[in-house]
């Protein structure tokens, strides 16, 4: 009687000890892995280059009130803001694509059809690779050439000069990111639209006058009663009547800043302190990328530059251009805006966070992978002469301008000693891959359920 009472407080001790271990108690545990002294010695090592390069995680966004960010986003995918009312932002800035369009070259006006399946219009594409808009919150240079930025006097400049006033500037509230709404809307190939196309006031206005377009613009949301309430919302004590476009671009720009900054990675948890984040083969990669010189650009904590420095790559160039060269299919990147020759080809050196999921790459979207870009690095004079243009959609691989000699004449000189193997360019590639945040693998949440104007949503 005794023993049997015994062996029941032992067995419900032992279950309620295996209920609080939820593991079973007989079994032993297993053996601790055997010590790996290279994985520590590489650990280490990256630890201490990080340090020294004072690489931190990257900061999260701003807090955004969401009155403004409701009007951002349904700003962002209303076709409403374009001439024909046939394209949004989102056409070419698709959640289904980590808000590029998955193609070389942008789409515009008058094309038909989404991301890589969209076919161009008469007109052709657009001269540049649509890029995503990840943590703009870490950048003050917008567009390939920079040509929207943040001074360091604080000032914005911007293509649209004395047009974009004091007033307007003074509803930024993002620097630069704010502005950059302002532009997509008066472009003709994007957004504008042509002059004598029936039903678009917006293209009736003549390249160059913004201020009339913007007008507009406010005139057409104003027609919609859910705009105006949006709009006053976003705005407390601000009556419709007296906002202009600034105040649509600013609220896409809060929408950006607050809905796609995408942080939490891998690599922002190693450097946290979590050993275990990374791979043998990403550690091998983030010490090539320390010391290969990846990082005499790529040196920022989001891995865009810190001076704000352009850069010839010795991308190729292939597409319509952008007016520049002879013929005109060329492209001269940052000396469009500063007029400085020693810019000419330079483009800005982008942030490389979530950078796996944006393919292709470069800025006329040259490069179909991420083992292709990054193989380009490796002996980068030769790269470029023998550059593969079957990576390119058929339509674009006559476009490839042959100047291979005029490239090299202002790629950078930092560039010149990078070498590595295969193995080497495996390992970059997987260290770059530690820099996805697994939430923005899919952003169909970003996009709203319908927009004011009733039009269809591109997501
Ligand atoms: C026809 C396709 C198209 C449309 C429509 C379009 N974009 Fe873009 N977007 C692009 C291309 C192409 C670039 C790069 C242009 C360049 O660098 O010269 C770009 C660049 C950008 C960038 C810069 C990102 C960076 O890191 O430099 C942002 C932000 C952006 N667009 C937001 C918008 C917003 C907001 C709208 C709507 C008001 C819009 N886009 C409409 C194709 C488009
Ligand atoms: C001299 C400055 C410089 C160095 C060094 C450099 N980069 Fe870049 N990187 C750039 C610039 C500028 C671009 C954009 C080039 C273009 O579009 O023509 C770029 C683009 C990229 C892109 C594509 C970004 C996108 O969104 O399309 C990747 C990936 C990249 N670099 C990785 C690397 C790696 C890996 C290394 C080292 C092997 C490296 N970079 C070294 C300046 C640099």
């Amino acid at each position: 009687m005794q023993k049997r009472f015994w062996t029941l407080v032992g067995v419900l001790f032992l279950g309620v000890f295996a209920a609080a271990c939820g593991e079973d108690p007989v079994s032993p545990p297993p053996p601790p892995p055997p010590p790996d002294p290279i994985r520590a010695a590489l650990i280490d090592t990256v630890r201490l280059l990080a340090d020294q390069r004072n690489l931190d995680p990257v900061p999260s966004g701003p807090v955004v009130r969401s009155e403004l960010v409701t009007l951002g986003r349904a700003l962002m995918f209303d076709k409403i803001l374009s001439g024909n009312r046939n394209i949004a932002c989102s056409t070419c800035h698709l959640p289904s694509f980590a808000m590029g369009d998955g193609r070389s070259l942008a789409v515009g006006e008058g094309g038909a059809g989404l991301g890589p399946a969209r076919t161009p219009p008469a007109g052709g594409f657009i001269p540049r690779n649509s890029p995503t808009m990840f943590n703009l919150h870490t950048t003050q240079q917008l567009f390939w050439d920079g040509r929207v930025e943040m001074l360091d006097d604080g000032s914005i400049r911007t293509p649209a000069g004395a047009q974009l006033t004091p007033a307007m500037e003074a509803v930024f509230e993002f620097g630069a990111v704010s502005a950059l709404g302002m532009f997509p809307v008066a472009s003709r190939d994007e957004m504008q639209g042509e002059q004598g196309e029936p039903g678009n006031e917006l293209g009736a206005f003549a390249d160059g006058d913004l201020q009339g377009l913007w007008a507009a613009l406010m005139v057409r949301l104003g027609a919609f009663p859910a705009y105006q309430v949006m709009f006053e919302a976003a705005y407390p004590g601000t009556a419709f009547a007296d906002m202009t476009f600034a105040h649509a671009a600013n609220a896409i720009a809060g929408f950006l800043l607050s809905e796609l900054v995408f942080v939490d990675t891998p690599w922002d948890r190693f450097l946290n302190g979590d050993d275990s984040q990374l791979t043998n083969e990403q550690l091998r990669g983030a010490k090539l990328f320390m010391t290969v010189r990846c990082m005499r650009c790529h040196e920022t904590d989001s891995f865009d530059d810190r001076n704000g420095e352009f850069k010839n790559v010795a991308t190729p160039q292939l597409g319509p251009g952008e007016g520049d060269g002879p013929g005109g299919r060329d492209d001269f990147g940052r000396e469009r805006v500063t007029g400085d020759p020693l810019e000419r080809r330079a483009f800005k050196t982008r942030a490389l966070r979530n950078i796996e999921l944006t393919a292709p790459y470069g800025h006329a979207g040259q490069f179909a992978t991420l083992e292709a870009i990054v193989e380009h690095y490796d002996e980068i004079d030769v790269r470029l002469q023998n550059y593969d243009v079957s990576q390119v959609e058929a339509a674009l691989q006559g476009t490839l301008l042959n100047n291979v000699s005029e490239i090299l004449a202002t790629r950078d000189t930092i560039l010149l000693p990078i070498e590595f193997d295969v193995i080497g360019r495996d390992d970059l590639v997987a260290f770059l891959e530690s820099l996805t945040d697994e939430a923005a693998r899919n952003l169909f949440g970003v996009a709203p359920a319908t927009v004011p104007s009733g039009l269809t949503i591109d997501n």
